[in-house]
């Protein structure tokens, strides 16, 4: 049979896997990020990834992240594995993050959960779980580092199923840990495959046996293989088994045992990963959903990059496709000005490289150039006017004044803030009463990001000075009145943000909780859609 462009269309379309890795960091989510990269061939030598914390990196785009040896920004990989083509999208691993972190969880259709195994659920991870509950994603687990002492499996999976609410289903399981790891148990097909410490990135040799086979206790050691049979008659007794529709709609979660550094157990996970996490997912507007298989493109941008080329205030909108073709020169709507736009150069990444996109297809990330003139939430589109829900915004936890070196700079410096807020590198908020801006944050280094890009972007010399609030919460209410007398009562912790919506910041959480009990006639939303 000959192929349709319609056959080419929904083959790539149902080829397409786009998730995230989520974890705490230290878990192991880069060393995982580079195994992954390794199989599908995008990288050819270990090291490549973790190189990324040395003082250079092919995906560190801007001067802080190679000062500082991480990757301040997320950024997209994408590879091929077998019949399907991958794209991983990065989220900041360290202490300090952003709402990009959050809002990369918008733009894929399933997660990778990786856990320290001596750790469990950290606090991270719980975070990040919360975003992807939102829309019933669906995550798998890795419990890494069985190669050390880690929590009892059994144990694991309760810590999991507890803090995260999912149902776990067990694909491998451990035979012993630390240095008696000695390897898994695949439980779909029913084999033994032995830890060989590897070099790192050496792909591990694996005997396969059954567990029923006596061999096993020359193999493994009476002790340990007793303790397997022991174990895998409690799982068949207890364990749900595996169901499809339960992952892809966020309620199990396949966990796999391994050790990321030695490359053991990853490719068994990438395997179940691609055959049964979901492919392109339609997509909620405020007027309709959107199908992936829908033949006009369609896509909603989740992150901007700036300072690519700083002397050019050179910015990358990354959109995700949700439907239809990208092609080279083609004409896109950018919805929110009503302009359309040709787009020759539309970027896509490679795990080695960024090259020009000739085409591109639902799942798929494509990075628009622009001055400016794109923000988070934006669509693109042949010509509909769309609105893409579910894009959020994330009430700030850290706050400082920015105080301004030299004070004929005012002007400026508002621009600066307000253009660097509109892209997302912080938030911004004008005091109801009162001169001093406040800026908003979920990490630390998002300060200092504004600082250095203020200076090399804007010349502008800014300080950020402490204030004492801790949380915020946008009000709204359809009760004029009572919106009102509670702005009068808290008139100097009164903001709004860019989108004029009304902000209460306080010094505590429970300052917050305490305003809401007090005004049940007020919302406080801690997530809020873009508007
Ligand atoms: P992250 O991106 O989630 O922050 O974690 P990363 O992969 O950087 O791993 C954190 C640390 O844990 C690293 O050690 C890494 O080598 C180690 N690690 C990752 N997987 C395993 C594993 O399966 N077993 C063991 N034992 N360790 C593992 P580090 O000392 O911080 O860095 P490095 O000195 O290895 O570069």
């Amino acid at each position: 049979m000959t192929e349709t462009p319609d056959s080419t269309f929904r083959q790539e379309l149902n080829r397409r896997r786009t998730f995230a890795i989520i974890s705490h960091p230290d878990a192991g989510k880069t060393t995982i990020t580079e195994k992954l990269l390794l199989f599908g061939g995008a990288i050819s030598m270990a090291g490549a990834v973790r190189a990324r914390r040395g003082k250079s990196a092919a995906s560190d785009f801007i001067a802080i992240e190679k000062q500082r040896g991480i990757s301040v920004s997320t950024s997209v990989m994408s590879f091929e594995y077998g019949d399907y083509a991958v794209n991983l999208l990065d989220t900041p691993g360290h202490e300090d993050f952003s709402e990009d972190t959050y809002r990369v969880l918008t733009a894929v259709d399933s997660a990778l959960m990786v856990i320290d195994s001596a750790k469990g659920v950290e606090a991270r991870t719980l975070k990040l779980m919360e975003v992807c509950r939102l829309r019933d994603t669906p995550v798998m687990s890795f419990c890494n580092k069985f190669d050390r002492e880690s929590l009892d499996p059994f144990e694991l999976m309760d810590h999991i199923e507890k803090h995260l609410r999912m149902t776990c289903v067990p694909m491998t399981w451990p035979i012993g840990m630390g240095r008696e790891f000695q390897g898994v148990y695949d439980l779909a097909s029913r084999e033994v495959i032995f830890y060989q410490p590897a070099d790192k990135g050496r792909k591990n040799a694996t005997i396969a046996l059954s567990p029923d086979d006596p061999a096993l206790d020359d193999e493994v050691g009476a002790k340990a293989a007793d303790k397997l049979r022991e174990d895998l008659a409690l799982i068949e007794g207890a364990a749900a088994p595996f169901d499809r529709k339960a992952f892809l709609a966020g309620r199990q979660t396949p966990v796999f045992f391994g050790s990321a550094i030695n490359n053991f157990g990853v490719q068994e996970l990438l395997d179940c990963f691609v055959k049964h996490a979901p492919g392109p997912q339609p997509r909620e507007t405020t007027t309709r959903v959107v199908e992936p298989e829908e033949t006009p493109f369609t896509g909603f941008v989740f992150k901007i990059q700036a300072n690519l080329d700083p002397s050019h205030r050179d910015r990358m909108a990354f959109v995700r496709i949700t439907s239809g073709e990208y092609k080279r020169g083609m004409k896109l709507r950018h919805v929110r000005t009503g302009r359309d736009v040709g787009v020759n150069n539309a970027t896509t990444f490679l795990a080695r490289d960024r090259t020009i996109t000739e085409q591109a297809f639902p799942g798929d990330i494509i990075g628009l150039h622009n001055h400016g003139s794109i923000r988070i939430g934006d669509a693109f589109t042949e010509g509909e006017a769309l609105k893409f829900t579910g894009i959020p915004s994330f009430a700030p936890e850290i706050f400082r004044r920015a105080r301004l070196m030299d004070p004929m700079k005012s002007k400026s410096l508002l621009k600066g803030l307000e253009q660097l807020a509109e892209e997302g590198a912080a938030q911004l908020f004008r005091p109801l009463f009162g001169q001093d801006y406040l800026l908003g944050a979920l990490g630390l280094l998002q300060f200092d990001v504004i600082q250095s890009r203020l200076e090399n972007e804007y010349n502008v010399r800014a300080l950020f000075e402490q204030v004492p609030y801790q949380a915020a919460r946008w009000v709204k209410s359809d009760d004029e009145a009572a919106l009102d007398r509670f702005v009068e009562q808290n008139r100097d912790r009164m903001y709004r943000d860019l989108s004029d919506t009304l902000t209460f910041v306080a010094n505590t959480e429970w300052a917050i909780n305490y305003a809401a009990d007090q005004n049940p006639k007020l919302r406080f939303l801690k997530t809020m859609e873009i508007a």
